[in-house]
Parts: structure tokens; C-alpha cells; sequence
């Protein structure tokens, strides 16, 4: 089967610069959904059609198996299509998709594909209670469908029919392609219509089948931002549901939102209002507090994350305590039984077994034994301006509040450092390092007053 996808349009309701089928739903381009479904049903052949913002689409979805086909001037529906005509295998049935339409089910697809596989003309529609603006699908006393009627052309008789055009069709390629250089731009739009193909198809004797989804969602597009808002919703109700249905515990799913895949072991619970994006595995009984973003993470079992804790691209291990208000940074590898607090912020290191940086701490390009324990406002220096160098701290060291580490540095196993210690030489095991400095005590010092101001 050849599937093709209409994206030459310019959706000028969505009010942007940017070209309508890139902008986002649940963190991905609307085009790639539908490419997404387009690929479960194994096309020999994909082709997406565009046009306005030809290049940013283009560079958004290229891939292996992506054709693009140039619709220089957007003359509608029937002659988008005919752009692509070329780039088909005509001995394969055509599937036309649209680059706004991003919620469809595969199962959708195949049943309309199934229902067209002998050599008829398959239409998805759908029974609307507001069928405003759409094409009417216009049926004779049998049933049958003769032809689709755009809402500006059609008569105030036709304009009161509930089912319409959904946009996605099924059709012979090589009929297909002799139907549309037949077409006119006769009608109220001054477009070739993709819909007076359906009347072509019945003329010639050709069968005109009809399939229906199972939700109308699958076929709502979006125009506007009002309704990539309300799509929006809808994939993320369902993300929820689907979590829900698997035991994963969410204190509000109307609160929730992810934005590429989720997978979560038993007994996760996760407050309101956390974000998920990217690849994120959440092990058995982990607990997500509110407000959290979560990029890119593996967050090992029964570990717990506070509230407005930032993850971006970190490891963590089981039985952790993160936040509140930690940020994990790429690279960030924090083991089993690890604690990292509010306003810590670590990139590029390993925190070993059971290490904890509780407050207020920066900690990049370090690795970090087991057991350390790393006082409030630790600092590890690792620019120098140009590079970036390590800091290296072995097992059960005492890193006293204040610290700063000037790497490159090692500091050896069970060495103590002292509160507001610089450390920019390497310290040997079992060694107390701190930095000479006097503490000055006047007695019975006057505070400055503050002068009163002259009138
Ligand atoms: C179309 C259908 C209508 C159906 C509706 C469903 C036609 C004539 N009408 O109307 O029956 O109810 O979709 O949403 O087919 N596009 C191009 N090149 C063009 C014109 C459009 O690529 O020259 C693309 C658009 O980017 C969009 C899709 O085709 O993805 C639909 O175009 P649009 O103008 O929105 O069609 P409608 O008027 O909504
Ligand atoms: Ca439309």
C-alpha cells in the first residue's frame, strides 16, 4: 500500500510562523503522529506532500522511508495529491492522510483499508452532532454513497446531514490518478477538490465504501490553537487513562502530562502536575511529588522525588530521596540509597552508595565514592575559564559545609575536610585538610547607625 500525507497547507488560523503540521502535540510535530501510524500499517511507499514551510517540514520528519513530494501552490485537495502521484507504486492501493489529523488509530486505518481491499473507493466517516464546515457524504435511498459535498457548495438539504467527510480515503492508484486529471476547480473554493473523486469512482462502477472510527477524536484536526488545545487533552486523558488502567497511581490525571514514553513499574504514584519528557522508566513503588519535570531518566525501585525536582538525562538508583528543588543534569548518576536535596544541582557525576548532598551544592564532572556525606554550599570548581577538569572523592570522606574543590582534585578514602575549606592539591587517605586562617574577635564592637535623613 502507498499511504499519502497532506502537509502543504498553510494553516493560517494557527496564527504562527511556524508551518501547522510542526507544531507540537504532546512534544512532537503533529506530522510525526501521523507518520507514526502511518508506519504500523508497513506502506511500501510513504510520500508526504508539502508546500507552505516546504524546507522546516522537510527537515523535521526526513527519514529513510520519507518521500516528499512539492505542492508549490496549494490548489486543494485533489491536486495535492496528484503532486504525489509519481512517487506511488500504481499497482498498490493509496491511503491519503492528513498532516493535521494526528490522533487516528491504526485500527481505524485498517479497517478502512480491509473494508476497500477489492479495488473500491474507501471514505472514513463519522456522524457529527455540529457538522458545520465539513463535507456532507451524500447517500442514495440505498445507501450508498453517490458523492461528497463541500459545506460552501452544498444546499441548505445537504448542509442538515449529520455524517461527513473525515478527509481520509482508500483508493486504486491507477484509477485514482485518471479520476484526478479529470478533475475541476468549478466550485466555491476554486480548488481541486480530493472529494469529486468519490463521484468519478461511482460513474465509472466502481464501489464507494465507508468505514467509521471508534471514537470521533480520531478524526478531529486541528485548524486552530483552540482546537491543537483540545487534542491535546485528549491524547493526555488517554495517556492517563492508560497509566490508570495499569495500576500507576495519579492524584489528578487532568494534571498530568507526558510527552514521549512513560513506562512505570508497580505501585508508582505521582502527584499533580509533573511533566514527562522523552524516555522516562519509573521502577516499582517510585513516588513523584508535585511539580516535577522528568527528561530522559531511569529512576530505580522505591525511590522518591519531591516536589519541583528538575531531572534532565540522569540514572538514579533504588531507595533515593531527591528534592525538594534538586536538578539532575545530564550525566548526573546518582546510586542506590543516594540523597540529593533542595537547590543541589549536579551534572556529569557519580554519586556512589548511599552518598548525600543535602543543601545548597553544585557538583559537575565528579565522581563521587560511597558513603560521602557533602555539607551545605559545596562547590566543586570544575572550569577553569577554558576546560572543564574532574573532581574525584573517595569512599567515606566528610565534606565540611563551604567547601570548594578546585579540579582537577583528588581526595583520598575517609579524609575529613573542614568547613570552608578550598581544596586545590590532592589529599591523601585518612588525612583532615583545611586552610589556615585566623579568627579575629573585637570585643564590644558599635554597629554603624544609619543617619536620619536632613528635611
Ligand atoms: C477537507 C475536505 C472535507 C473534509 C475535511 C475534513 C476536500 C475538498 N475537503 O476540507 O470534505 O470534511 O477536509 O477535515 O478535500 N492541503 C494540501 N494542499 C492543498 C490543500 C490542502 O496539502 O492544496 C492539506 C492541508 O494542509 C490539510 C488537508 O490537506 O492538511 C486538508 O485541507 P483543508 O484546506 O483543511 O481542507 P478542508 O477545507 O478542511
Ligand atoms: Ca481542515
Amino acid at each position: 500500500m502507498n499511504i499519502v500525507i497532506l502537509a502543504a497547507g498553510t494553516g493560517k488560523r494557527m496564527r504562527s510562523a511556524l508551518p501547522k503540521v510542526l507544531h507540537p502535540l504532546a512534544g512532537r510535530p503533529l506530522l510525526a503522529h501521523v507518520l507514526d501510524t502511518a508506519r504500523t500499517l508497513n506502506p511500501s511507499c510513504l510520500v508526504v506532500v508539502i508546500g507552505h514551510g516546504a524546507q522546516a517540514v522537510r527537515d523535521a520528519v526526513a527519514a529513510p522511508d520519507v518521500q516528499f513530494a512539492i505542492q508549490a501552490e496549494q490548489l486543494g485537495t485533489g491536486h495535492a495529491v496528484q503532486q504525489a502521484l509519481p512517487l506511488l507504486d500504481h499497482a498498490q492501493p493509496t491511503l491519503v492522510l492528513y498532516g493535521d489529523v494526528p490522533l487516528t488509530r491504526a485500527s481505524t486505518l485498517k479497517r478502512l483499508t480491509d473494508s476497500a481491499a477489492e479495488g473500491c473507493y474507501g471514505v472514513l466517516t463519522v456522524t457529527l452532532d455540529d457538522p458545520a464546515g465539513y463535507g456532507r457524504i451524500v447517500r442514495d435511498q440505498t445507501g450508498s454513497v453517490v458523492c461528497i459535498v463541500e459545506e460552501k457548495d452544498a444546499s441548505a438539504e445537504q448542509r442538515r446531514i449529520a455524517e461527513i467527510n473525515t478527509g481520509i480515503v482508500v483508493a486504486p492508484t491507477a484509477q485514482l490518478a485518471m479520476w484526478l486529471a479529470s478533475l475541476k476547480n468549478d466550485n466555491a473554493q476554486g480548488e481541486f477538490y480530493l472529494t469529486d473523486v468519490v463521484e468519478r469512482a461511482t460513474a465509472a462502477g466502481f464501489d464507494v465504501v465507508s468505514a467509521q472510527p471508534d471514537d470521533v477524536w480520531e478524526t478531529l484536526g486541528v485548524n486552530s490553537k483552540q482546537q491543537l488545545a483540545e487534542l491535546e487533552r485528549i491524547y493526555q486523558r488517554r495517556a492517563a487513562e492508560a497509566l490508570l488502567a495499569a495500576g500507576v497511581t495519579l492524584a489528578d490525571p487532568a494534571r498530568f502530562d507526558v510527552r514521549g514514553s512513560l513506562r512505570c513499574g508497580a505501585d508508582v504514584s505521582i502527584d499533580v502536575n509533573c511533566v514527562f519528557e522523552g524516555d522516562v522508566t519509573l521502577g516499582d513503588d517510585v513516588t513523584i511529588g508535585p511539580n516535577c519535570v522528568i527528561r530522559d531518566a531511569v529512576i530505580g525501585v522505591g525511590t522518591r522525588v519531591d516536589a519541583f525536582t528538575h531531572i534532565d538525562g540522569a540514572q538514579i538508583g533504588t531507595n533515593a530521596v531527591l528534592g525538594p528543588y534538586a536538578r539532575l543534569r545530564p550525566g548526573a548518576t546518582l546510586k542506590d540509597e543516594t540523597h540529593v536535596g533542595n537547590f543541589v544541582e549536579v551534572k556529569n557525576a557519580v554519586l556512589g552508595h548511599g552518598t548525600k548532598a543535602n543543601h545548597l551544592t553544585y557538583i559537575g564532572d565528579a565522581d563521587i565514592g560511597a558513603r560521602v556525606n557533602i555539607g551545605a554550599g559545596t562547590i566543586t570548581c570544575n572550569y577553569d575559564g577554558a576546560n572543564k577538569h574532574r573532581t574525584v572523592i573517595d569512599d567515606d570522606v566528610f565534606v565540611g559545609s563551604d567547601t570548594q574543590l578546585v579540579a582537577p582534585v583528588h581526595v583520598g578514602r575517609n579524609v575529613t575536610i573542614a568547613a570552608g575549606t578550598t581544596v586545590w592539591k590532592d589529599v591523601e587517605d585518612h588525612a583532615l585538610v583545611l586552610n589556615g586562617k585566623t579568627q579575629i574577635t573585637k570585643t564590644g564592637y558599635v554597629r554603624p547607625v544609619k543617619h536620619k535623613p536632613k528635611r
